[in-house]
């Protein structure tokens, strides 16, 4: 079978086949792709704009857990939109991305993960995918809001580390299949930017 394409310039010609609007950044090796986003959007980065890892050494889960992020397992991006956004459009953000999550897994992987209240995606009892929504708010207005995901696909050479082997799993294990990640970047890139309208200057996915 022939190798899955997933380099800086494969994924660069499915966003541009996707008429993806906004910046890409791809990054070999980083803390965070949220801290990067952040940063970015702090700088003045359009709405819709992306940043992707093959490797996080800092990933971040809600309450500072740490999001293992292991270099070519996985997807781990985040997307700056801008808004001004209140705390039910934060709600309604993660519902929109969550099923995004859902659906570009299961038109590629074949397997359907369900969502759990309020970031988490499982498969059987164990944490396939989580999103992480941050920004930060001024009288409970965020001018922008970072949105991250984090999706286990590759099975890892020994597993996940101890503590979390049994509640954790990544969609080759669940599948017994090779999953292609740039497949899958590719449906979910297309899927967020229908569900969160990511080509409109303002975002709409109220
Ligand atoms: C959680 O389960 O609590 C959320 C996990 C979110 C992980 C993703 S990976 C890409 C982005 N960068 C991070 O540091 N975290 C999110």
């Amino acid at each position: 079978m022939k190798k899955a394409d997933f380099s800086e310039n494969a994924l660069r010609r499915i966003l541009d086949r996707a008429a993806f609007r906004g910046e890409f950044h791809f990054l070999p090796r980083v803390d965070s792709t949220n801290q990067v986003a952040k940063k970015l959007a702090r700088e003045g980065a359009p709405h819709g704009t992306m940043v992707l890892a093959e490797e996080q050494t800092g990933g971040r889960g809600r309450w500072g857990r740490k999001w293992e992020s292991p270099a070519g397992m996985g997807l781990w991006l985040s997307m700056i939109l801008r808004g001004p956004f209140d705390m039910q459009q934060d709600i309604r953000l993660i519902r929109a991305a969550a099923g995004a999550v859902i659906r570009s897994v299961e038109k590629i992987a074949g397997v359907r993960l369900s969502f759990k209240w309020p970031n988490d995606l499982y498969y059987g009892g164990r944490k396939v995918a989580g999103m992480l929504i941050e920004g930060s708010q001024k009288r409970g207005v965020y001018p922008f809001l970072v949105l991250g995901i984090g999706l286990n696909v590759k099975s890892m050479p020994g597993g996940f580390p101890e503590g979390i082997r049994e509640r954790a799993a990544t969609l080759e294990e669940i599948t017994g299949s090779e999953i292609d990640r740039a497949a899958l970047f590719r449906e979910l890139v297309l899927d967020l930017e229908k569900s969160l309208s990511v080509r409109q200057r303002e975002p709409c996915f109220l």
